[in-house]
């Protein structure tokens, strides 16, 4: 596999300031037992950003979990590209299932917010997957391959983008795919961005995520075109992500 591995925590509406000592316990114990292959990027929420990058820990990149598609302006409640970078941001999360449920987002907007990104030198890891009831309707490749085109921007590249595969029906339910349709989905991910990018296209880390924890992590990221993981869950807890970022 020539592109890189990364194993990503999404902590998601999960943390707070007030538990500071714990996140720094937390954030020492994954720092020291982070693999020297695997990048490992935590993404807590907005309100830890600057704490967690203030850590400073060696192995962690720091991340956030969503960003405005402007740099600045009126725009109450959201958050700039911009300012997570000047937080301390390196990555930023795009497209999450759940943003796309809670807040209706296509994915026009993930494509305009990855652009927004990279213009200011960060990097996006841009989410895609298939509901239960698409999958039961056999549309899963259809959907997949669907918002990869639509959500990547033509100006992606392996060093600004992650790509992750995320089926909503085994977001937080404790279901996986097989590992062959893991392989199967991840493989027509890879060809589409060889066939749209050429053979830049092998570079793109591909993460799977839905419910990955210490004992299927192994098995699920050594299948076909899979480069690590998105962890929601199991990042939370020191000891199941140290042991997700183990399996490499
Ligand atoms: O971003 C992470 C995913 O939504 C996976 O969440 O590991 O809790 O299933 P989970």
């Amino acid at each position: 596999k020539s592109a890189k591995n990364i194993v990503a925590g999404n902590w998601k509406m999960n943390g707070l300031v007030a538990s500071l000592e714990e996140i720094e316990a937390l954030a020492t114990l994954i720092d020291t037992s982070a693999a020297a292959d695997c990048d490992v990027i935590v993404c807590p929420p907005y309100t830890l950003v600057c704490s967690l990058a203030a850590m400073k820990k060696q192995k962690i990149l720091v991340g956030a979990q969503d960003c405005h598609v402007a740099v600045s302006g009126a725009h109450t409640g959201d958050i700039s590209a911009l300012m997570l970078k000047d937080a301390g941001a390196s990555h930023i999360i795009v497209g999450h299932s759940e943003r796309r449920a809670d807040h209706g987002e296509t994915s026009a907007l993930v494509h305009a917010k990855a652009t927004a990104i990279y213009i200011e030198g960060l990097k996006a890891i841009i989410c895609i997957g298939e509901t239960e009831a698409e999958r039961d309707n056999n549309q899963t490749e259809e959907v997949v391959l669907g918002q990869l085109k639509e959500s990547v921007p033509d100006d992606a590249t392996p060093e600004n983008t992650v790509i992750a595969y995320e089926p909503v029906w085994a977001i937080g339910t404790g279901k996986t795919p097989t590992v062959e349709d893991v392989a199967e989905i991840h493989t027509a991910i890879r060809k589409a961005l060889i066939n749209r990018f050429g053979d830049v296209g092998a570079g793109f880390s591909l993460l799977y995520g839905g419910s990955v924890k210490p004992s299927n992590a192994k098995e699920l990221m050594t299948a076909k075109n899979v480069n690590g993981a998105l962890v929601g869950g199991a990042s939370l807890k020191a000891s199941d992500f140290n042991g997700i970022i183990e399996a490499y």
